[in-house]
């Protein structure tokens, strides 16, 4: 049995301080073989920098995954190909910057990950996340013992059409992007684990990890306004995945959140 741990949305210093604070615990005593997270919030609530990904891949991540926020810091779109173990999602352009998966490695078994943006309600020039989730399938099926899917998106019904989908081809198929976890974490009858968003990794007592006030006031009155990251009741948001090694079936998955 081999474990994976995938967190959800890192969101600014909060979400990167409770990574390096208790992931490491967090490996050792549940024994997880795998750490994936997705960082696209991890720098002042907006992309990621070269620095930041570092550190959290010496804080125990093993492979960093990004969403529609990957391009938000300036100058990451020269530095995402220096960094190892680092990937952008696979159903952007091809022209853009970035592997488009990842395959890490423990105890002899090869996990390959890769995520597809959704296209309902997102605003990013994205190919079909089904199609896009097809040929990387096929690409990576040589190559791994099994497969990962991160599907960043907005709908729920997008994300619960491709887990079915793919029930049976892949591992797993694991929400992310709302930053709020569902209750829904479930092994698809084919043993392919499922859960619609993984929560964030970040500040709670806010509006989707920014500071509670100019969000309201901006729902009211529409000005513009900065939205600092939120300080307060951070958690880290997490599904942990149970694969068995002989057939790369989930054998369970369970939300698994981490107070400060
Ligand atoms: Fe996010
Ligand atoms: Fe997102």
């Amino acid at each position: 049995m081999l474990k994976l741990l995938f967190l959800g949305d890192i969101v600014g210093r909060p979400g990167r301080d409770i990574v390096v604070d208790r992931l490491p615990g967090l490996r050792r005593e549940r024994a997880i073989d795998f750490v994936i997270a997705n960082v696209e919030n991890a720098a002042a609530g907006a992309g990621i920098t070269g620095s930041i990904a570092k550190s959290l891949l010496e804080s125990g991540v093993d492979a960093i995954t990004l969403g529609d926020h990957v391009w938000d810091q300036r100058g990451w779109e020269n530095e995402i190909t220096e960094i190892e173990r680092v990937c952008r999602p696979a159903n952007l352009p091809k022209k853009c910057p970035g592997w488009d998966h990842l395959v890490i490695e423990a105890r002899g078994f090869r996990v390959a990950v890769f995520t597809v943006l959704g296209r309902s309600f997102m605003n990013m020039k994205a190919e079909d996340p089904f199609a896009a989730a097809d040929r990387m399938i096929e690409q990576l099926r040589p190559q791994a013992d099994a497969i990962i899917v991160e599907i960043h998106a907005e709908a729920t019904s997008e994300k619960q059409a491709l887990g079915w989908y793919l029930d049976g081809r892949v591992t797993a198929v694991l929400g992310t992007h709302t930053h709020v976890p569902t209750a829904d974490a479930t092994v698809l009858p084919k043993g392919t684990a499922f859960m619609c968003d993984l929560g964030m990794t970040g500040p709670y007592e806010s509006v989707l990890g920014r500071a509670i006030e100019p969000v309201v006031q901006r729902f009211i009155d529409g000005m513009p306004r900065r939205f600092d990251v939120a300080t307060e009741d951070v958690r880290m948001s997490a599904a942990l995945i149970e694969i068995d090694a002989k057939t790369a079936r989930s054998e369970k998955i369970e939300l698994v959140t981490v107070r400060r």
